[in-house]
């Protein structure tokens, strides 16, 4: 096998290239061809100084995540970093792209980096449950100072190569186009410089307070999380006065009870998965996208105008529809007034903000719609409504238009059928706020084009979402996992629960909130039938005592005027009327009742989803309810969380309270704990 790493000389300069795509993972074969490259560089009296790139898309980005949890292949790492810093001669980092993780621990190896202005820097182990552990931690502080190692290291964001010159992580930005030889003619510069600067040697500046204020800050973002306090500890540690060595033992010892960790675990999975969702089994690898260069959106309310959101600001232009002139300014406003906070908060520019609105173009004629390449429905939910429109969509719109619709539960098929095109009709359904979620699910009609498919698939991208395909079934993925989990939390109250300890179990698992706080942020009369006397649920009841939630400041629980909750009395003695109504006598339910009737319970529905086909794999389950609904990271999603928790555990769980259980979910549970 060729090694991924080749060396060219130029001169009395040592080019040290790496070719490993896609990302210049340091895998074991780069390791070892780095390592015999810098001696080659070291004992040759011809060369002077060594320089150090890649071909591709990007400098390292990072270790090879492929490669954890196997037995380790000399050398390691950290290993190679303190190997290439201990080089008598200086040595260069040429970075373009980003040098993330580990890539970024062998440039501060390196005693000098220069960058191209487009490269990024960033130690992003964190979001996979980790730390820079091979001596990132350590190196950081030294060059850059404690508070840009704690924003790095713990929050794992990347900079640009501005601000890392600022902070001295970078010491020259080079030609976007030149980058090969400007390193070059760096390294010359500094062939003759002693001492060669070695990162470990620098003391850290001392910055009192840094430490406690970065966690003060920053404790509500990191709650549940493990890692970011492992990578503040170690950062702590080289603000301490510790010595490198101490700093690095201790930075190991972090780094592995990490890495042997469930949430690592769990964060892994994900990074992964959300890949792999992108991934479409049985479609043809020659398949040719539809191009997209003008979208429509039936619907300016508030789905529909963020949906138009995500494109404006991908830079596609949109038409955006509705029946009356008030309805379409409304919601129009609402998106101007989107964008300007986001300005406000400086995620955009004034003049990003007037590009984007610029983009949209608001009517009221559906036969505007006519050479839009993507049309979406995002009116509400009902089926007659959505034939109409497609009716009227197959009409009216171009040969080749997809034409998708924003449903969150109703049959794709159904709605494809009232058109005489239903290769190209598609469910694209975004969650709610949807300029923010990262979720789409791609709904996969009976009839739906491979290349429709792929379309959407590679669109969701371009507009930043994370895609995942989902069959025709009532309320897709994360809908209809949605709903035995209400179905449980409504009978636990029944039981004897209070909205608050079954809120207080989902937060504590580290959820965003429980069942009846999102209920009471929805809205508790979804859905309701809107006769106060026809009481035939507590939330009928809540909802015929105009407590619909947070809009009429009472719902599960009581707000005042800052929206803040309080539990309350009024709630607990509807719920006490209806128990006694319904001739229920109220027990004490366990926590662990309310995890396995709750939680459970989705488990059971995801592996009923997953039998059915309605999802390509477990893992693609786990992305929407990470992605969708919120699920703590940290735990994977739910069928990877099952796994962790134990599939007996889980079946045993189900069969104690009475569930059927899935027989997929038995047969994995008895066949290795794993679902395929
Ligand atoms: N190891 C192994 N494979 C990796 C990888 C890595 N570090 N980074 C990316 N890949 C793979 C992806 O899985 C994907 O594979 P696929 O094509 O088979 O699905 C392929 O490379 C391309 O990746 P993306 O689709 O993500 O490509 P993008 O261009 O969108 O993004 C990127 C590129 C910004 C580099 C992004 O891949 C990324 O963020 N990678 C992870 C970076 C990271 O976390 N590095 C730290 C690793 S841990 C570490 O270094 C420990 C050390 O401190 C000891």
């Amino acid at each position: 096998m060729t090694s991924p790493i080749r060396t060219e000389r130029n001169g009395d300069i040592l080019v040290i290239i790496a070719d490993n795509p896609p990302v210049n993972a340091l895998g074991a074969a780069v390791r070892q061809g780095l390592e015999a490259a810098v001696k080659q560089g070291v004992v040759d009296d011809s060369i002077a100084a060594m320089v150090i790139r890649c071909d591709g898309r990007t400098f390292f980005a990072g270790a090879d995540i492929t490669e954890f949890g196997k037995p380790p292949v000399e050398p390691m790492l950290p290993v190679l970093v303190d190997m290439i810093e201990a080089s008598s001669k200086p040595v260069v980092a040429a970075i373009h792209g980003t040098a993330l993780g580990g890539g970024c621990e062998v440039a501060l190896g390196c005693h000098y980096r220069v960058a191209t202005p487009s490269a990024k820097l960033g130690t992003p182990e964190v979001k996979l449950g980790l730390l820079p552990g091979a001596g990132g931690t350590q190196r950081l502080p030294r060059i850059a100072g404690v508070r840009v190692a704690l924003e790095m290291t713990a929050k794992g964001d990347p900079i640009s190569a501005k601000q890392a010159q600022e902070a001295g992580l970078i010491d020259r930005i080079v030609g976007e186009d030149s980058l090969a030889d400007d390193a070059v003619a760096f390294a010359r510069e500094v062939a003759g410089k002693r001492p060669v600067p070695r990162a470990s040697q620098r003391e850290v500046q001392p910055d009192a307070d840094a430490v406690e204020a970065f966690k003060k800050e920053n404790g509500r973002r990191f709650r549940g999380f493990d890692a970011p306090a492992a990578n503040i500890a170690c950062v702590e540690k080289a603000a301490s006065g510790a010595s490198f060595a101490d700093g690095i033992a201790f930075e190991r010892q972090e780094f592995m009870r990490l890495m042997t960790g469930t949430q690592s675990a769990a964060q892994r999975h994900i990074f992964f998965a959300e890949r792999q969702a992108a991934k479409i089994d049985d479609l043809p690898a020659d398949v040719t996208l539809r191009p997209i260069r003008q979208v429509g959106v039936i619907g300016a309310g508030t789905m529909g105008g963020g949906i138009a959101m995500n494109f404006l600001s991908a830079g596609i232009p949109v038409r955006i529809v509705e029946m009356q002139q008030e309805a379409l300014d409304r919601g129009t406003g609402v998106m101007r007034r989107n964008y300007e906070a986001s300005a406000a908060k400086g995620r955009m520019t004034a003049d990003q903000v007037e590009r984007a609105m610029g983009l949209l173009t608001p009517t009221l004629a559906f036969d505007d719609l006519a050479d839009c390449d993507l049309i979406i429905e995002a009116v509400y939910e009902n089926m007659d409504v959505k034939k109409d429109i497609f009716t009227r969509l197959d009409r009216l719109a171009k040969p080749g238009a997809i034409l998708a619709s924003n449903t969150s539960y109703l049959d794709i098929d159904e709605i494809a059928a009232v058109t005489g095109r239903p290769g190209d009709v598609v469910g694209m359904h975004f969650f709610s706020p949807a300029n923010v979620m990262k979720l789409l699910e791609v709904v996969r009609g009976a009839k739906t084009a491979p290349d429709v498919l792929a379309t959407v698939m590679a669109l969701a991208k371009t507009i930043r979402k994370v895609a995942v395909v989902a069959g025709v079934t009532y309320g897709f993925i994360g809908n209809r996992m949605l709903i035995p989990r209400q179905v449980e939390a409504t009978k636990l109250l029944l039981e004897g629960a209070t909205p608050e300890q079954i809120d207080r179990v989902h937060v504590a698992f580290g959820m965003p909130m429980g069942p009846f706080q999102m209920a009471d942020l929805a809205g508790v009369d979804i859905g309701w039938h809107r006769d106060p006397t026809r009481i035939e649920s507590i939330r009928d009841a809540l909802a015929a005592e105009n407590r619909w939630g947070q809009k009429t400041k009472a719902g599960f629980y009581d707000y005042d005027d800052q929206r803040r909750p309080s539990n309350s009395p009024r709630v607990a003695a509807i719920i006490d009327d209806f128990r006694r109504q319904s001739g229920v006598t109220p027990r004490t339910i366990s926590d662990e009742e309310i995890v396995a009737r709750t939680l459970y319970t989705m488990v059971n529905e995801g592996a009923l989803i997953l039998a059915e086909g309605k999802a390509q794999r477990a893992s693609d389950i786990d992305v929407v309810w990470i992605y969708g609904y919120g699920w703590p990271v940290y735990r994977g999603g739910p069928m990877f969380w099952a796994q962790t928790e134990g599939l007996d555990k889980v079946v045993d769980g189900l069969e104690r309270h009475g569930f059927t259980v899935a027989p997929s979910l038995k047969h994995a549970a008895e066949t290795g704990g794993r679902f395929k």
